[in-house]
């Protein structure tokens, strides 16, 4: 698997637009002058529109640009870093949250495209300062290693959960098939499901 690239949600998003501007502005400079610049500091404009996204239980009023991901939105508009970006493209599922109690990725996510839904990311799981039954699970199975795809890992074993409360092993290997590991800690995570699944119960 490809080597996850930190923040890549924010710096990619980012450094694309820049090159795009960059572009735009040496195409101008280049060709006739005051007009043509005139043109490049329009391409630099850049819409919002007003959206409106509950996080965690809360309200969040956003000016965002359509573009934007619901990833981008949490980590850099909102702070909630738990959400991870290993790829940005819906191959390793670090990014994974619910919405409306379903898994989602959120790099493939519009964050206009989740208004009115309600949205829940790994720090949602918790219980004041206490661990959530899920997160609580991977911590006593020592469900990871880098542990850079837990939060995904575990936004997706709390969605199957609220769907399955008792699931089998092939139930649990299904409810995470999307969420790659790339230190390979998959038979924690499996038994931290399970656990999970008890705690869940009691
Ligand atoms: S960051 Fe990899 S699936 Fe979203
Ligand atoms: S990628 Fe390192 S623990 Fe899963």
């Amino acid at each position: 698997m490809k080597k996850p690239k930190r923040d890549a949600g924010h710096t990619a998003g980012l450094s694309r637009r820049r090159f795009m501007d960059s572009v735009a502005i040496l195409a101008a400079t280049t060709t006739t002058g005051e007009a043509a610049t005139q043109t490049a500091a329009t391409t630099t404009e850049t819409a919002t529109v007003k959206t409106v996204l509950n996080v965690n239980g809360r309200s969040h009023a956003l000016q965002v640009e359509p573009r934007w991901t619901l990833q981008y939105v949490l980590r850099d508009q909102l702070g909630l870093t738990g959400t991870k970006c290993g790829c940005e493209r819906g191959e390793c599922g670090s990014c994974t949250v619910l919405v409306n109690g379903v898994a989602r990725y959120s790099c493939m996510t519009l964050a206009v495209e989740a208004e009115g839904a309600e949205i829940t990311t790994i720090e949602g799981l918790m219980h004041g300062e206490e661990l959530g039954p899920v997160q609580q699970a991977f911590v006593e199975e020592d469900a990871f290693q880098c542990g850079y795809c837990a939060p995904g890992q575990v936004m997706s074993v709390e969605a199957m959960l609220r769907k399955t409360p008792d699931p089998s092993m092939e139930q649990i290997q299904e409810g995470v098939s999307g969420n790659l590991c790339r230190c390979g800690a998959y038979a924690h995570i499996f038994k931290a499901a399970q656990r999970a699944a008890t705690y869940r119960k009691s």
